[in-house]
Formats: structure tokens, C-alpha cells, sequence
């Protein structure tokens, strides 16, 4: 890609799409293509094409996508499905008549089947029972694999898709509704900071592990990978190593400067055992992540203390300084 090319960056307000765009900039590529989803619903495809037929976009990021947690998915499984069906038929097929040169598909972790060996490998996609309460949206996810797979077979589209693990950083959704375990816990531990709490409950048993990787490592491997690698198999992002919720809790507790008590709450539900991403394929590639789980932890609360503790509405990340 040359620093003039026309990229176009679906979802460019999200946690991922916001990180893509920082790190372009910071990298000197000047012709952004941008649209809200009030400027272009990417679930109307009449919308999408006129979008494609008037910008003549040479490269997609694909990162706009219906996104929420266990209980969003439960209460509205038939926007997860149809929504992100329509976001990702609708995006590579005028991404693919328009003669995009390459497109980037993100799908995520929960495409693996829930008891799947660990680490994850790619080829256990489709080898077992998905995890049910998110079954909708991972159904989309992998009908958006096979569609990127069946452009490349069929026409020999140029689009790859990364399956990242769990993400996290500025620009995340502190929401305790609908947010991820991450930003969850270090909302609940700032407050309880703030307003004194002896103890903080962390949902579940603490027993579970998980992997976390900062959005701005994603956004490097996308596009390392978009100027690198041209293949329909698709490719794990993540970090190689995981933690338990327990110590997850202790090290924002740490973090935040919070000294109470944690307390589990174990009537509430752990989700899978343990879900860690194999990347070896990615390190073969010759990327690997570059942000650990503490530095992370640290730069994303001086984030949230910056953009969202006062105001608490979500906002996005400030461009980086290059
Ligand atoms: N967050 C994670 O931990 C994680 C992990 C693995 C993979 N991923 C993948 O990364 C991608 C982005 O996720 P994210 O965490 O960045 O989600 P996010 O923060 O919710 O961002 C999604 C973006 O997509 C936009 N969007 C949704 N529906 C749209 C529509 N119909 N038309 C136009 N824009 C629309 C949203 O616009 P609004 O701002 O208007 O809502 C939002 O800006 C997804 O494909 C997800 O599967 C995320």
C-alpha cells in the first residue's frame, strides 16, 4: 500500500476500526476513506454499493461489526446473525466488483468450537459445538470467512481474515451492561476506589483463563498483514499467553491503587474453561505482539481516567502523536 493509496476503514469509531486508523496515520497514510453508520448503513446494500461506485476504495478494513456481550447476544440474537451477515455480504461483494486489490475480514475467537484443545489452532474451526450464548454471532463470523474464502476460490478476490482473541485499549466500552470482562474490571475497581468500597465482586469463580491482547497490537498485524500475507486460510492474533480472571482482578486492582477486598461471585456464569489462541502460525509470518499485559493495563486506566472516568460516555481515542 502507498501512503496515497484510498483505504477505506469500516467502522472507524469502534475499539478495532479507531486503532487501525490511529496506527495508519501514525504511518504516514494520508488518504483515509471514513463513514459513519448514519453516512453509509453498511446493512443496506443499495447504500454500500453507491458508497463503493462513488470512493473507488483500492484497500478495506473490514471492522465494522454488530459487537456485545453474553447477555446482548442472548436478548437479540437475530441482529448478531442478520446484521453481521449483511455488514459482511454486503461489504466483500462491492468490495469485490469495484476491484478493491485486497480486503481485511475480522472475525474473532468465539468462532472455535467451546471445549476446543488448547491452544486453539485454526484448523479446529468447525470441529465441535460452538459456545451457545454467542452461537449467533459466531455463526456470522464463520459464514464471513467461508464468503472471503469463496471470492478468493471463485474469483481470485485478494482477502484475508485474522481471528483475534479478546482485545482491549482505548477507545473500549466501559459500559457494565454490555461490556467486556477487561474494561469491566477496571471501571468497578476505579469506583470502588472512589467511592471507598471495602470489596469489589468479580463475576464467577476466578478460575477461568483468558488471553488479552492491546487493539493497538491488532491494528499492527493488520496491517502487517495486509502488506504481507495473500492466502484464504485465516489467521489467529493474539498475544500466545493467558491469565486467570483472579489475577486479571489483582493486577487492575493493582493498577488502579485499589486495596480492598476481591470477592467471587460464583453463582454467576465462568463461560469456557479456558480459551487461548494458538499463533504460531502468525509468529511463522514473522509478527508478534509487542504490548504486555501490564503495560497495557496501565496505559488503557490512564485512558480511561483521561476520556471516560468523568464523563462516563464512551469516547474515542485521540489520534496518536507519530
Ligand atoms: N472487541 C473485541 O474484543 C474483539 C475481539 C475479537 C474480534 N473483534 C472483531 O473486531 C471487529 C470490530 O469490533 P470492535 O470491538 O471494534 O467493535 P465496536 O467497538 O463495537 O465497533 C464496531 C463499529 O462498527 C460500526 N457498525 C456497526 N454496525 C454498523 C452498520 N450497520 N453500518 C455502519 N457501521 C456499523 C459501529 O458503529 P457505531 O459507532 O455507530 O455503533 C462501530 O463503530 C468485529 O468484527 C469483531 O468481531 C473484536
Amino acid at each position: 500500500m502507498d501512503n496515497g493509496a484510498r483505504i477505506f476503514v469500516a467502522g472507524h469509531k469502534g475499539l478495532v476500526g479507531s486503532a487501525i486508523v490511529r496506527e495508519l496515520r501514525a504511518r504516514g497514510f494520508t488518504n483515509l476513506i471514513l463513514r459513519t453508520r448514519n453516512e453509509v448503513d453498511l446493512t443496506d446494500r443499495t447504500a454500500v454499493n453507491r458508497f463503493f461506485v462513488n470512493e473507488q476504495p483500492e484497500y478495506v478494513f473490514l471492522a465494522a461489526a454488530k459487537v456485545g456481550g453474553i447477555l446482548a447476544n442472548n436478548k437479540h440474537p437475530v441482529e448478531f446473525l442478520r446484521d453481521n451477515l449483511y455488514i459482511e455480504l454486503n461489504v466483500m461483494d462491492a468490495a469485490w466488483k469495484h476491484r478493491v486489490k485486497k480486503l481485511v475480514f475480522l472475525g474473532s475467537s468465539c468462532i472455535y468450537p467451546k471445549f476446543s484443545p488448547q491452544p486453539i489452532k485454526e484448523e479446529h474451526l468447525l470441529t465441535g459445538e460452538l459456545e451457545p450464548t454467542n452461537q449467533w454471532y459466531a455463526i456470522a463470523k464463520i459464514a464471513g470467512i467461508k464468503l472471503a474464502q469463496a471470492y478468493r476460490k471463485q474469483h481470485g478476490f485478494k482477502a484475508i481474515s485474522l481471528m483475534p482473541t479478546n482485545l482491549y485499549g482505548p477507545g473500549d466500552n466501559f459500559d457494565l451492561q454490555s461490556s467486556h470482562v477487561l474494561p469491566a474490571l477496571i471501571r468497578k475497581f476505579h469506583e470502588a476506589k472512589t467511592n471507598g468500597a471495602r470489596q469489589v465482586t468479580v463475576w464467577g469463580s476466578g478460575q477461568p483463563r483468558r488471553e488479552f491482547l492491546h487493539v493497538d497490537d491488532l491494528a499492527d498485524a493488520a496491517l502487517y498483514l495486509m502488506e504481507t500475507y495473500d492466502d484464504g486460510e485465516i489467521v489467529n492474533v493474539g498475544l500466545g499467553d493467558d491469565v486467570s480472571i483472579a489475577e486479571l482482578a489483582s493486577k487492575i486492582a493493582a493498577v488502579v491503587g485499589y486495596e480492598g477486598e476481591i470477592v467471587y461471585d460464583a453463582s454467576k456464569p465462568d463461560g469456557t474453561p479456558r480459551k487461548l489462541m494458538d499463533v504460531s502460525r502468525l509468529t511463522g509470518l514473522g509478527w508478534v505482539a509487542k504490548v504486555t499485559l501490564d503495560e497495557g493495563l496501565r496505559s488503557t486506566y490512564r485512558w480511561y481516567l483521561e476520556n471516560y472516568a468523568e464523563t462516563g460516555l464512551r469516547a474515542s481515542a485521540p489520534a496518536r502523536r507519530s
